[in-house]
């Protein structure tokens, strides 16, 4: 097997353009132009080896999407994984509804503009299990504020995790937003791998383990949360 250096895994990185943003802060308030339509954009913070952003977008091509991580190596596997996913496109040929962006979520107001997304997914992100680590937690309410921030009027979190202490926490932090949850799961897969839904690598891990999954989705912008309101009245 040829292993690549990390000056490979770079060039790699910087022949596919059409694919995979190095500086996405120079996107900032540009990605409807970017992406050349209006379409919600939905983004997964902490995308691994890509696997769900690839599937989502295969499978609404009407929803932009961008990945989110900060290693190259798996910014490689993912454009890797969305070609395949897309029929097996070779580099260079574009998938119009997907980007992968290299960048430290840390900082994530700094690549996007005030209303800008309508989703933000959080999927297995790290636990952070020691207390001392508790702001680093991507539920933590300074991530949370700058969500609010950047999620615009139909805005919600769709969040996953196997950790329980993280669930816990989160619900915690979710709450003390004032933010309103829904479909509050503690056993996602409880009856079976749920085909409906799109699974991360991580989760199917899990999965195959027997663990449990953790989900919830925060309902953030006012349109979301009165959307919600109304179904309830109708149900
Ligand atoms: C446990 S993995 C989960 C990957 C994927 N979402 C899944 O469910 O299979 C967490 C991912 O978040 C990324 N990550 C953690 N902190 C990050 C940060 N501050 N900025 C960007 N990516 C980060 C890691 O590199 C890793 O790929």
């Amino acid at each position: 097997m040829r292993l690549r250096g990390r000056k490979g895994i770079r060039e790699s990185l910087e022949r596919q353009p059409d694919l995979i943003v190095l500086d996405p802060k120079a996107r900032r308030g540009e990605w409807a132009r970017h992406f050349g339509n209006s379409n919600p954009i939905h983004v997964e913070l902490g995308m691994g080896k890509g696997r769900f952003i690839s599937e989502l977008s295969l499978r609404n091509p009407d929803i932009n999407y961008i990945g989110v991580d900060m290693f190259d190596e798996l910014l490689r596997r993912g454009a890797e994984k969305a070609r395949l996913a897309h029929g097996g496109l070779e580099e260079g040929e574009g998938i119009p509804n997907l980007r992968l962006a290299l960048f430290n979520i840390e900082y994530i107001e700094e690549m996007f503009t005030p209303g800008e997304l309508e989703r933000i997914y959080l999927n297995f992100s790290d636990p952070w299990p020691k207390k001392r680590h508790a702001r680093r937690r991507l539920t933590h309410a300074n991530f949370l504020r700058k969500y609010k921030d950047i999620l615009n009027g139909r805005g919600e979190i769709h969040f996953k995790t196997d950790s329980r202490n993280l669930f816990e926490f989160s619900l915690n932090s979710f709450s003390d937003m004032g933010l309103r949850m829904r479909d509050i799961s503690l056993h996602l897969h409880q009856d079976g791998l749920r085909e409906d839904m799109v699974q991360t690598e991580y989760e199917l891990k899990f999965f195959e383990q027997g663990m449990p999954i953790y989900r919830c989705e925060v309902l953030i912008g006012k349109e979301a949360l009165e959307e919600h309101i109304s179904s309830l009245d109708l149900a």
